[in-house]
């Protein structure tokens, strides 16, 4: 586990990548592996845990290492200590993507202590959301967490939500036409006993019956399952997080952006549902994307009040956790 410090803080750090691995990824693929060396935890991508087909050149996967990074500053920080972050701190190594070292020591505030409390009880939520609206202050919460992580969040108007839900749907049937779309999805939702990664049957959520909002069907691939058919919400809430640029340092952000908004929204006891299909076409994602702004779309997020969602599982920190014996990089 490399050279550590001592034990009260190396159980504060090992607490730390636990909670980490709470945090979202694509189709839960949870392509993270950690390293304790001394008040440092470094933090990789694994590029094995890639999904080639829907993310050939790793930017959700980094978004999905940059939510963990989120989470790992804010549970040093709810444990005490104030968390000195470097982003992708070596050329050399490009999938050594943070180091988190615990800092000085300090209380943590109500505000902190809200958003620690959100990590485990955060879920993807694919139900169908209550018929009323977020209220603006909420909404205002949501876009001022974003932006503390240096990202924007906005929120779709109603010509513009129509929009994205149009071209949502089209992504939907261009993945669907992909080639090995079908296989990697299997792959990631293929029901298999003690299996600690990928969406189980009790996070897929229901059909939706008028097929009028564009959440990726996990049930594709699964015709044994049985799901009920409902309405979904007709005018859900839809915003759009966006960076100001496109490099591997602008999707580690744009992850950290995701997580901080979606515990943000899960402490204010609003339900989340990340949709992705539209930026994973790229033609599509142009669209949505404002380059003469230098604004490029990452991620597009349903928001609204659900019934409580389930949990999915997460590898134990022993397969997450590098140790010296296993030294080599990822
Ligand atoms: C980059 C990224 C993209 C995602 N895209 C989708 C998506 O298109 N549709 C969806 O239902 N969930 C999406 N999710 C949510 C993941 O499927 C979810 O985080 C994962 O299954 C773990 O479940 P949990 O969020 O409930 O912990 C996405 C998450 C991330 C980080």
């Amino acid at each position: 586990m490399g050279r550590t410090a001592s034990s009260p803080l190396r159980g504060v750090l090992t607490d730390g990548v636990r909670s980490a691995t709470a945090a979202p990824s694509l189709h839960n693929s949870q392509p993270w592996l950690f390293r304790l060396w001394d008040r440092s935890i470094q933090l990789y991508a694994d590029p094995s845990r890639r999904l080639d087909v829907l993310d050939p050149y790793g930017r959700e996967l980094f978004i999905s290492v940059g939510a963990a990074l989120f989470t790992l500053r804010l549970a040093l920080h709810g444990a005490g200590y104030v968390p000195r972050t470097e982003i992708l701190p070596d050329p050399a190594e490009p999938n050594l993507v943070a180091t988190v070292t615990a800092g000085e020591q300090t209380a943590p505030t109500p505000a902190v202590e809200a958003l620690v409390a959100a990590i485990p009880r955060r879920h993807t939520n694919r139900w169908p959301f209550a018929r009323s609206v977020v209220p603006a202050d909420d909404v205002e919460k949501l876009v001022g967490a974003a932006r503390r992580e240096q990202a924007v969040l906005s929120v779709a108007g109603a010509v513009t939500r129509n929009a994205i839900i149009n071209l949502s749907q089209s992504a939907d049937r261009r993945l669907r036409a992909k080639g090995g779309y079908r296989a990697e999805l299997t792959r990631w939702t293929a029901p298999a006993t003690g299996r600690r990664d990928g969406i189980p049957p009790s996070a897929i959520g229901p059909w939706d019956a008028l097929e009028s909002l564009p959440l990726r069907d996990f049930g594709l691939m699964q015709p044994r399952l049985s799901r009920p058919s409902e309405e979904f919400e007709p005018y859900p809430t839809i915003m759009v997080l966006a960076t100001r640029g496109d490099t591997p340092n602008d999707w580690v952000r744009a992850g950290q952006a995701l997580q901080r908004t979606l515990l943000t929204a899960t402490s204010l006891g609003l339900a989340t549902t990340p949709i992705s299909q539209p930026v994973e076409v790229p033609a599509i994602r142009d669209l949505l994307t404002d380059t003469g702004h230098g604004v490029w779309a990452q991620v597009i997020l349903r928001v609204g009040y659900g019934r409580p969602a389930a949990a999915t599982p997460r590898r134990p920190l022993d397969e997450v956790l590098l140790t010296d014996r296993s030294a080599e990089r990822p």
